[in-house]
């Protein structure tokens, strides 16, 4: 270990960061994640290769928390957007309250509660709303920094910490304690803080309808956009119906999910899970039922595009696979139903697929993974210039949906526009960093542009995203491959560049 760090080395890290904290830097921040990686390095005495596999393969719940201590920002304050508290006080509980009709339990969430501050907030506001001793309210905070959750522990605050607490409240729940305040010893156990990642699928922590109010502050918007929307979509499942999300004031829904009502008052602004709300998770298309992939042999032969290579893989099974009779019409009624086109496509039958794609009701003719899967189809069959027109509608609406940026780039390669189709990668790795498609394509366009290198480097990087690649996401885009062939394809394109036979 000699302490310098390559290119590869840094992308490595910093996506991985992205899939496993969340967190997104920019090429700004560079430099600083640079230094984090170099100091793990010797703090650990590891070279960066065996540092890095570990951290993609298998990392510790240890070292996730080292690194979220070095990276994560932990600003926070008592009251911080007081006015979302009095919107909490006057609006949401009153109306989970209402909700709930016998007085019963409230389950409050703050994840990301940094030191603490706004889970005892909600403590406070939700204690002095209700005085009923009937009700059973209940706060739990986690957070992925283990520096600032030992703060939350200890719930001893700098007077800093409470300059936008009325003076009647800090007399109320605060004792002076030296030159800190001591909370309230009764809200403070009225609160359970535990370490949480909002990255990770946790079954506990996200289990359906189980909160009446959640506080995101002040977290997400230093997400990758594809961590944020998984994030929102894990919140809007563990919303009970009509429960209500706070985000800070940078952050919105916008074009992530319309699972949720806005709502102005207060001068602020909040959400409210629709009634059997739906969270819209365009890449992952989460809401869909999707059967196992079939095992199918590995496919090494590379086309002259990766589209032709695509089509090929589509022909070959396409005389394997007899057809057979489809239903189209929607029954009148009922909502439109994705499994037949999902089970077309996983049978590779592309245009069987986009024929009873298009007999769904027009309801559904803007929503977001319809459009995906129409662009997805349409690209797969080989209506190039219409999946164009479907990925630039869908982005029209939807700007960060990282599968139509991906789609997007099929087309420019095969309208021969060679760097759009990169950038088009690009972008969608830059939404979504764990989007092992782009990563491939990218490599296999450097690869057919003549740079060996950088065709290496991207499909070295698309070989460890592929090993963990959504089911869904390899059924939607792999383009008839499945997870063993496409790693089969990158891999043969891999030795190609490195001149093995
Ligand atoms: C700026 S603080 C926000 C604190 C508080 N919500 C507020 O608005 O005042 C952001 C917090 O998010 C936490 N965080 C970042 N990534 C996280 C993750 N993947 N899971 C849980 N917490 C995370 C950080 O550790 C940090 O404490």
């Amino acid at each position: 270990m000699n302490g310098l760090i390559d290119h590869d080395e840094l992308e490595r890290f910093r996506t991985t960061i992205a899939v496993r904290i969340g967190l997104r830097f920019d090429d700004g921040k560079l430099g600083f994640l640079g230094n984090v990686l170099r100091r793990r390095l010797s703090d650990l005495g590891q070279t960066s290769d065996a540092y890095l596999d570990a951290l993609e393969q298998r990392p510790s719940a240890a070292e996730i928390s080292t690194l979220a201590g070095e990276l994560t920002v932990c600003e926070t304050y008592f009251f911080r957007n007081g006015e979302q508290f009095r919107a909490l006080a006057e609006v949401a509980l009153p109306e989970r309250m209402r909700a709930r009709r016998t007085p019963g339990e409230l389950r409050l969430l703050s994840a990301g509660c940094a030191s603490g501050e706004e889970a005892y907030s909600l403590a406070i506001v939700a204690r002095e709303t209700i005085t009923d001793p009937a009700w059973d309210i209940r706060v739990r905070a986690i957070d992925i920094n283990p520096i600032a959750l030992a703060k939350a522990a200890a719930a001893r605050y700098s007077p800093w910490a409470l300059r936008d607490t009325p003076l009647s409240q800090q007399q109320k729940w605060f004792r002076p304690d030296g030159r800190d305040m001591r909370l309230d010893e009764t809200v403070r156990r009225s609160v359970r803080i535990e370490a949480g990642n909002l990255v990770r699928d946790d079954p506990g922590l996200w289990q359906p309808a189980s909160y009446d109010v959640i506080f995101c502050r002040n977290v997400l918007m230093y997400f990758a956009p594809e961590q944020m929307r998984l994030a929102i979509a894990r919140i809007a499942r563990s919303l009970a119906p009509g429960g209500f999300l706070f985000l800070g004031h940078a952050e919105t829904l916008h074009g992530v999910s319309d699972a949720f009502y806005l709502h102005h008052t207060h001068s602020t602004f909040y959400y409210q899970l629709r009634e059997g709300g739906r969270s819209v998770s365009p890449p992952a298309m989460s809401g869909f039922e999707i059967a196992a992939e079939p095992p199918r042999a590995p496919i090494a032969a590379l086309g002259e595009t990766w589209f032709e290579t695509i089509r090929s893989a589509t022909e070959r099974v396409a005389a394997l696979v007899p057809p057979e009779p489809v239903e189209t019409i929607p029954r009148p009624g009922v909502a439109w139903d994705p499994a037949p086109v999902l089970d077309l496509l996983r049978r590779e039958r592309f245009a069987d697929a986009l024929d009873t794609l298009r007999g769904r009701p027009p309801a559904s003719v803007d929503d977001r993974d319809t459009l995906l899967l129409e662009a997805a189809l349409l690209a797969h069959s080989g209506q190039l210039p219409a999946a164009e027109v479907a990925c630039r509608r869908l982005i029209a609406i939807d700007a960060a949906n990282a599968g139509a940026h991906y789609v997007l780039a099929l087309c420019r390669e095969h309208a021969g526009d060679l760097d759009g189709a990169g950038e088009s990668d690009r972008t969608a790795v830059w939404l979504d960093p764990a989007f092992a498609m782009p990563r491939l394509h990218l490599g296999l366009l450097a690869r057919r542009a003549g740079d060996p290198k950088a065709a290496l480097r991207e499909l070295k990087h698309a070989l460890i995203l592929l090993k963990r690649e959504e089911t869904s996401r390899i059924l939607l885009f792999g383009g008839g491959f499945n997870r063993e062939a496409l790693v089969a394809l990158c891999n043969s394109a891999r030795q190609e560049c490195e001149g093995r036979p």
